[in-house]
């Protein structure tokens, strides 16, 4: 009997923090994913439309943009478009992991500049797609609110 009281205890004590835990790190994730994209990688930067003063328009983030600049030597390929990375529509998140972590899209292609070779590692990555994963599904580049 003492010591099923003593078990029953002991699942009490170790079970309530470790749920605590459990709860907390969701959030612990979204927080540190967001810091990367907007802090670290600068993702919106490319990934983000601006209004005419330059400024971000808020309500589109990360939801796709034209790239405002072009290169001044010939480059081979150049992308003038940066898609929607808001939601991900592209790919799954393993698929985001391993993008980030190589470089490599889902069919083994490389992005064409001026999307950054990001070689992050496997846990900034999680965070990464964790809070671009969050934002929800994106709309069309270019689509009108
Ligand atoms: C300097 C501009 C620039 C920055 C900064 C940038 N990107 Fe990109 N990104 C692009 C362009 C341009 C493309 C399209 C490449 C193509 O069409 O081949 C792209 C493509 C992508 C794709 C889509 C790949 C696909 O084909 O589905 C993802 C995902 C992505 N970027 C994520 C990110 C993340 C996450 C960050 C920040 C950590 C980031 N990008 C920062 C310009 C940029």
């Amino acid at each position: 009997m003492k010591t099923r009281l003593l078990v029953l205890l002991l699942g009490i004590v170790t079970t309530v923090p470790l749920a605590a835990a459990d709860a907390a790190a969701p959030a612990a994730l979204l927080n540190r994913g967001r810091y990367l994209v907007e802090g670290v990688g600068l993702c919106a930067d490319c990934h983000s439309p601006r209004n005419e003063k330059g400024e971000f328009v808020t309500a589109h983030w990360l939801r796709g943009a034209p790239i405002g600049f072009t290169p001044a030597v010939p480059m081979p390929v150049w992308a003038p478009v940066a898609p929607p990375i808001a939601g991900l529509p592209s790919m799954t998140a393993e698929q985001a992991v391993k993008f980030l972590m190589e470089g490599t899209r889902p069919d083994g292609s490389m992005p064409r500049p001026p999307m950054p070779a990001y070689r992050v590692n496997e846990e900034d990555a999680r965070a990464m797609v964790a809070y671009l994963k969050s934002l929800g599904d994106a709309p069309a580049v270019g689509a009108q609110p």
